[in-house]
Parts: C-alpha cells; sequence; structure tokens
C-alpha cells in the first residue's frame, strides 16, 4: 500500500490542545489507522521565514508543520481564505471582502506549502488535500512535475455556480481543482453544484459517470459524507456521564431539561436565529419557563475578522436581552460560555442533554450533530433539532429537520423535541445511529482513499478524439 500524505491547514498535532473544527476531529483516526504524513501550517506565526518544518512523531504519523509569516497569515488565512472563500462557499457573497493583495497571498502561501511537501514526497505517495485552504496545491505540483495520485477533499459546503461565478478571480481557482485525480464533497447537493460550474461555466466534456475532461486529464467527482467514530463516541458518552464535571453540571440544573448547543463562533452557525428562536419559544410556550436550561457552548474562532467580533458582539447581547426578559432571581433561562470543552466533557453533556440544537444556516456536515446522536442512551434518548441546511441532514432525516430562518418554526420544534413521547424518540434514535453505523468515520476514510486508489494513473487516460 502507498504511502498516506495528508495535507490541511490545521494539523492536529497530538500535544493535547482542544481545538473545534470538523476537520481535524475527522483526518486523526482516518490517518492514525493507516500512518502517514499530516502536514500543514503549525499555527504558529514566525517573524521570518527559516524554511524549516517541524516534525513530530507519534503512532506511525509524521507530523509535519511550518509557521507562516505575519504577511501570510493575514493575506492567507484572515484575508483570501477566511474573508473571501468562507463566505462565499456558505452561500454568503455578501460578507465577502475580496482584494487581489489576499489572493496573492493565498497563491503565495500554497506554493510554499508545495515547496516544502515536495521535501519529504516520494514519487509513489498517496497526496489528500483538505478543505478550502488548499484548492491550488495539485496544480502547483503538477506544474513542478509531481505525477503522484492527489485527491482533494471539501469540508464546507459547494455553492450554486450562480454564486462561485461571484468569486472575484474564479476563473483561476475553481478549475485549477481539476489538477486532482479525485474530488470529493460532502452531499449530493455540493457535487452536482461542482459539476455544474464544470460544464457550463468552464465547458468540460463528461468523461464517464463520475468525470470531467480536463486538458490531458481526467477529474473525478465523488460524494463522501463525513462521518464520526460512531461506536467509539457512544462509548465515551457513556465513560463521561458520570464524570465529576457532568456530575457538577447536573447537580447545577435542579432537575431541569437541558437544552445544548456546540458550535465555534461562526456566524454560518446560525446562533444569533437560534437564540432568536430560544426566545420565541420561552414567549409562546411559557409552561416551559423555569423548567428548561439553554446551555450554548461556543468556542470563539478567527477573531482578528470583523464578521466573527461583530457576531459575537450581536450574540452576547441576544443573551443578555434574553436573561434580562425571562430570567429570574432563581433561574437563568440562557447559559452562554465561551471556553472550548473537552471531547469528554461535551459527550456526556450531550448523552444528558434532552434537547441538541444544531441549526447552522449553512454547513458541509456538522458534525456535532452526528455526535450528539452518537451520545444518546438508546433506552431514553434526547431529540436533535437540525436545520435542513446542515449536510448532516441527509443522513440524519429522523431529526426534527428545521428551517433556521424560521424562528417560530425553530420554537415549535423545541416544544415538540421536549414533549416527545419515548417510543418517537427511540424510534427516531434507531433510524439516525443506523445510518451513522452504515458511515462512520472509517468508512469515510477508506472509501475516499479506494476511489483515489482505484483510477488508472492519470497519465495514461486519454481524452477521446
Ligand atoms: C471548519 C473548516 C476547517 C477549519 C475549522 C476550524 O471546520 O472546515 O478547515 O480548520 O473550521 O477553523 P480554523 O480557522 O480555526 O482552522
Amino acid at each position: 500500500m502507498s504511502r498516506l500524505v495528508v495535507v490541511s491547514n490545521r494539523v492536529g498535532i497530538p500535544d493535547g490542545s482542544a481545538r473545534a473544527g470538523g476537520l481535524e476531529v475527522s483526518i486523526r483516526p482516518a490517518l492514525k489507522k493507516r500512518g502517514g504524513i499530516w502536514f500543514g501550517w503549525s499555527g504558529k506565526v514566525a517573524e521570518e521565514r527559516t524554511g524549516a518544518a517541524k516534525t513530530v512523531e507519534h503512532d506511525k504519523v509524521s507530523y509535519i508543520t511550518i509557521d507562516l509569516l505575519k504577511g501570510d497569515y493575514e493575506e492567507f488565512y484572515n484575508g483570501f481564505a477566511n474573508r473571501v472563500l468562507w463566505p462565499i462557499l456558505h452561500y454568503r457573497l455578501d460578507l465577502a471582502e475580496f482584494t487581489r493583495r489576499d489572493l496573492g497571498g493565498y497563491f503565495r502561501v500554497n506554493q510554499y506549502f508545495v515547496e516544502n511537501l515536495e521535501r519529504v514526497l516520494r514519487p509513489d505517495d498517496v497526496i489528500w488535500v483538505h478543505d478550502y485552504h488548499l484548492m491550488p496545491l495539485a496544480q502547483i505540483l503538477r506544474e513542478r512535475g509531481h505525477k503522484n495520485r492527489i485527491g482533494f477533499f471539501l469540508h464546507i459546503p459547494c455553492p450554486p455556480p450562480e454564486i462561485l461565478t461571484g468569486l472575484p478571480n474564479h476563473e483561476r481557482l475553481i478549475p485549477a481543482l481539476c489538477h486532482y485525480d479525485l474530488v470529493g464533497f460532502q452531499t449530493e447537493n455540493d457535487a452536482n453544484n461542482f459539476s455544474r460550474y464544470l460544464a457550463n461555466e468552464v465547458g468540460l466534456r463528461r468523461a464517464g459517470d463520475d468525470g470531467f475532461y480536463y486538458e490531458d486529464r481526467v477529474v473525478h467527482i465523488g460524494i463522501f459524507p463525513v462521518g464520526v467514530e460512531t461506536e467509539a463516541f457512544t462509548r465515551l458518552a457513556r465513560r463521561a456521564i458520570s464524570t465529576q464535571f457532568v456530575s457538577d453540571v447536573m447537580a447545577s440544573m435542579s432537575d431541569r431539561a437541558l437544552i445544548i448547543g456546540v458550535d465555534r463562533l461562526d456566524y454560518s452557525k446560525g446562533i444569533p436565529e437560534r437564540l432568536n428562536a430560544y426566545e420565541r419559544f420561552l414567549a409562546n410556550f411559557p409552561d416551559w419557563r423555569g423548567l428548561v436550561t439553554y446551555l450554548q457552548i461556543t468556542p470563539r474562532s478567527r477573531t482578528d475578522i470583523r464578521e466573527y467580533a461583530d457576531i459575537g458582539r450581536l450574540v452576547g447581547e441576544t443573551v443578555g436581552r434574553i436573561n434580562g426578559t425571562f430570567g429570574e432571581a432563581s433561574w437563568t433561562p440562557l447559559r452562554y460560555i465561551n471556553k472550548a470543552h473537552s471531547r469528554s466533557s461535551l459527550a456526556g453533556l450531550y448523552r444528558y442533554a434532552r434537547v441538541g440544537l444544531v441549526t447552522p444556516l449553512r454547513d458541509g456536515m456538522n458534525l456535532v450533530a452526528k455526535e450528539f446522536i452518537a451520545a444518546q442512551d438508546p433506552d431514553d434518548p434526547g431529540v436533535l433539532v437540525l436545520s435542513r441546511f446542515a449536510g448532516a441532514a441527509r443522513e440524519c432525516s429522523a431529526a426534527l429537520l428545521v428551517n433556521p430562518y424560521d424562528s417560530e418554526g425553530v420554537a415549535i420544534a423545541i416544544n415538540r423535541a421536549l414533549g416527545m413521547p419515548l417510543e418517537e424518540r427511540r424510534m427516531r434514535h434507531q433510524a439516525n445511529y443506523a445510518a451513522l453505523t452504515r458511515n462512520d468515520l472509517t468508512q469515510w476514510a477508506e472509501r475516499f482513499l479506494g476511489r483515489l486508489e482505484e483510477h488508472v494513473p492519470a497519465e495514461t487516460e486519454t481524452r477521446p478524439a
């Protein structure tokens, strides 16, 4: 079997630091199983380019990281990746702040990644690149003569061509994905959007059922919904429920029902909309007042970017308003926490909660939704209220699916979830759990790598006359 080289902006170095984000959570177990290299950014900003990559060896995996310069961090990470690609790929053209300088920084850092990566690369390595930070990586590698099998997986949504074409310089960036042998998406919708873009905007011709001819090669497109380590997470939750941390939370609840939300502080997660829905719920279903507590755990993220500071302020104000309006001396309706929690603590809280609120305005998959399901006690499960705009809604269709923009609808769903009879809760949970075991994290990685490795080498595929 060829050596696996994973490349992503964030690298989950096993140093104990708990960071939120689906990408790291999904790659780590896949790589641990097979071994190989995980290459990417150290998360550090250096004064000057030393050119020295750091390597940490752990459990068959070499974690190789490079630092970014301040300008790289600004233009590549805060700039083009998170001020332009992130909003646009989440359907938010209105939030994109494009500059040519940031685009230049984006390509420069991709080039820098390649220059460092090729020092360790062998001709028969299989390279798996992850997420929107590194879209041009294969093109740069190809231009420098690398013929490796290279796959790309987009963890976040791919919007329709009508939105993608609003991305300045999309003609340079999106077709660059065709230098990969396989481009993977979370859902059918994402894959179809990309195919439509290639067919209509780039004018590429179809190659079989799942590919397109591009220059002298074929790019294959696949759907690989990312999963969680379902059974391991269930075991974690079962153990975590009796930890001191969860016991302390339970003791503080005075038998009230726990509603839980866990998200990075990001506008794509629909947190203000969700808080408005909770406010509606308290207003429209007053019998529940004093009987529920909503705990929203929201670690801060990308704090140098204005939109993230703005959303932080808005959420803080909304929390204050709700507690001010509905709170009593003896009851706080909403607890809002910015601290990141360990996976074990979250697993225990999910298991204890009666309702999980996962209501992003747009999300590639959303692993909180899947982990919430995995964590439940099958005999007495809690209920997931899930946005129909999260990729997870396809597989977890037995959740209460909601439109996150409809705060009244979400309020009704919260009421329904809290009052749901045991039989119905069990039925829904069983259906969702079965979906998660059919497609867990190991199968995700194996399916992607299996597909990537099954195709004949790109250079032997020819364009038909
Ligand atoms: C999402 C993205 C990841 C990213 C993570 C955390 O899950 O898909 O690529 O790593 O958010 O964001 P950050 O900017 O802190 O890496």
